[in-house]
């Protein structure tokens, strides 16, 4: 074979190769390579006479530049399937349903929250908050309950120390708004409270309560009975009643228990009232002078009234719900229906 024949079957080599295998490298490898087919060629050069020599060349060079095209157009067939595969696997169904992302909402006991604070907002009030961690000062002692009266045993809580405790009512706030505020006062303060009470039913150690009060020159126990009644009313209904009861509070004189009418059966008796036609929803009554007068406010110039309710309480009647525990269980399917 001369060596035109032997570059032209080179090139045939190289050129039928390219169209069996893929491994573009170990084609170009083991023709153009260092120790390739065709430097081979090159090497023997010197076999050639020198008048042929320019045109051998010139051949080598041919074939060198024709196996490397055919190495560029196959890298670059490769690359279009490469290409046209990938746009097929990431197509993008635009018609395909989005995903819907899960829209949570607020939990009963805030829903409640917020529509009780919404009433008394739009009677005047103002929100104020307290801690939840307090004093016993704040909580019991300028509440007019001193260390060791028997009142403070319905509201055993958690101590952090002698002095500090986890508040077991909001009734503290009204201290604390009393020191810092003159009258005239009127605040609601809703939030959370706690109680050494084993979950049942209708107790829990963490509950919500809203504590309202209401400090001015003049205020009598007509201004309470009228805030609670259109409080009532917006709650329970328009037809709903209110009652008090004669109740003891140590920092309220008088104090109330406050009773709406049933808002089931609209006081005939029923299941939910238990037969009463009445139900107790909170606490009030005027606030007592020294508990005033802790507060540096003279009780000879102001009076005023205060009430305080469970949230949770609100929430069960409102939503028909019989067991407090199902508000903290975080139960997906019972929390969805409110
Ligand atoms: N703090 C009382 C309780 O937890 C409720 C209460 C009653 C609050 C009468 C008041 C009030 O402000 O005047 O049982």
């Amino acid at each position: 074979m001369d060596i035109k024949e032997q570059l032209e079957q080179i090139k045939k080599n190289a050129l039928d190769m390219l169209n069996s295998d893929s491994d573009l490298e170990s084609i170009r490898v083991k023709f153009l390579g260092k120790k390739g087919e065709l430097t081979a060629v090159l090497r023997s050069m010197g076999q050639v006479s020198p008048e042929d020599r320019p045109l051998v060349g010139k051949h080598v060079n041919e074939v060198r530049e024709a196996i490397e095209q055919a190495i560029e157009n196959k890298k670059s067939s490769f690359m279009e399937k490469a290409m046209q595969a990938k746009l097929k696997a990431e197509t993008i169904d635009v018609t395909e349903p989005g995903k819907k992302p899960e829209i949570g909402h607020r939990h009963p006991i805030a829903q409640t929250e917020e529509m009780l604070v919404d009433i008394f907002v739009g009677m005047g009030f103002s929100v104020v908050e307290g801690p939840e961690i307090e004093y016993d000062y704040y909580n019991f002692e300028a509440l007019n309950l001193p260390k060791n009266h028997p009142a403070r045993d319905t509201q055993d809580t958690f101590y952090i120390t002698d002095n500090i405790l986890l508040r077991s009512q909001t009734s503290p706030v009204q201290v604390r708004t009393m020191e810092n505020t003159k009258p005239p006062i009127r605040i609601i303060s809703p939030g959370r409270v706690y109680r050494a009470d084993p979950a049942d039913a209708t107790h829990s150690p963490i509950f919500h309560q809203m504590e309202g009060l209401v400090v001015d020159k003049g205020i009598t126990m007509g201004d309470l009975k009228g805030v609670l009644e259109l409080f009532a009313k917006k709650v329970f209904g328009e037809n709903t009643k209110i009652r008090f009861r004669p109740h003891h509070f140590p920092f309220t004189e008088p104090s109330a228990e406050v009773d709406v009418s049933c808002w089931e059966c609209g006081g005939k008796g029923c299941r939910v009232c238990k037969g009463e036609g009445w139900v107790e929803i909170l606490g009030a009554g005027m606030v007592h002078p020294f508990v005033l007068r802790n507060c540096g406010i003279d009780p000879d110039v102001y009076s005023g009234f205060a009430f305080g309710m469970g949230i949770e309480r609100i929430a069960l009647s409102r939503f028909g719900i019989d067991d407090l525990r199902l508000f903290y269980e975080n139960d997906e399917r019972f929390l969805k229906q409110f």
